[in-house]
């Protein structure tokens, strides 16, 4: 853990900005500070609030074990949260959570510095993009490259399903899957390099939840 990651972290931990929030139950980012890939979900559930962990209760064991499978190492890459609070009911989530807490993302992308944003969900790409998503899946376009807080230049942003989504539904659980091999693929493990990425794609069209 850098300096830097470690200061946020202990902002995160003393940050009463929503207090419609159990904001002593929190999560702060976890993962190689330098990665390439960066993974981001909505918010910690319990057990990662419990434990000041993204992404360690069952949806995240999901999303662990998924990469693995996936060939994706998970110390590889970085793992974090729009909103580190946990809100006990995620229906209670707004934007302005989002853009309270949004410093925290801000920094961590600042520090880690990487060239794939994998947003998990939609709550985490519309925070970032700040477009609907209905408005994205009209044009199958959920790989882009867009500058994002935190970052001065442009990063590679794509949309995968939530793993808790995956969890419920066995079809979510199969594209799911599939998304992260298709990522897997698209890395060069080793060489660090994303392979030619460098225009807008069309990669997945089936409509994210
Ligand atoms: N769901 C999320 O979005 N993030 C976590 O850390 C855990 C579950």
């Amino acid at each position: 853990m850098t300096p830097s990651l470690k200061k946020t972290y202990l902002n995160i931990a003393r940050c009463k900005d929503c207090p419609d929030l159990r904001t002593d139950c929190w999560a702060r980012g976890e993962g190689n500070p330098t990665a390439d890939i960066v993974l981001i979900g909505e918010s910690p559930g319990q057990v990662e609030a419990s434990k000041h962990r993204p992404f360690v209760g069952p949806a995240g064991r999901l999303l662990r074990k998924t990469l693995k499978q996936a060939g994706i190492p998970v110390e590889a890459v970085y793992l974090t949260n729009v909103v580190k609070c946990w809100p006990q009911n995620k229906d209670l989530l707004t934007d302005t959570h989002a853009q309270k807490c949004a410093r925290f993302l801000h920094f961590e992308l600042k520090q880690v510095q990487p060239d794939l944003v994998v947003c998990l969900g939609r709550f985490a790409f519309e925070s970032l993009i700040h477009e609907p998503v209905e408005h994205m899946a009209d044009f199958d376009k959920i790989w882009l490259q867009r500058r994002i807080l935190g970052l001065d230049r442009k990063v590679n942003v794509c949309l995968m399903y939530h793993p808790a989504a995956a969890l419920r539904h066995k079809p979510y659980l199969d594209a799911f899957r599939e998304q992260m091999e298709w990522l897997s693929r698209q890395w060069e493990w080793g060489t660090g390099n994303l392979q030619d990425l460098s225009f807008e794609k069309v990669i997945f069209s089936r409509s994210i939840i």
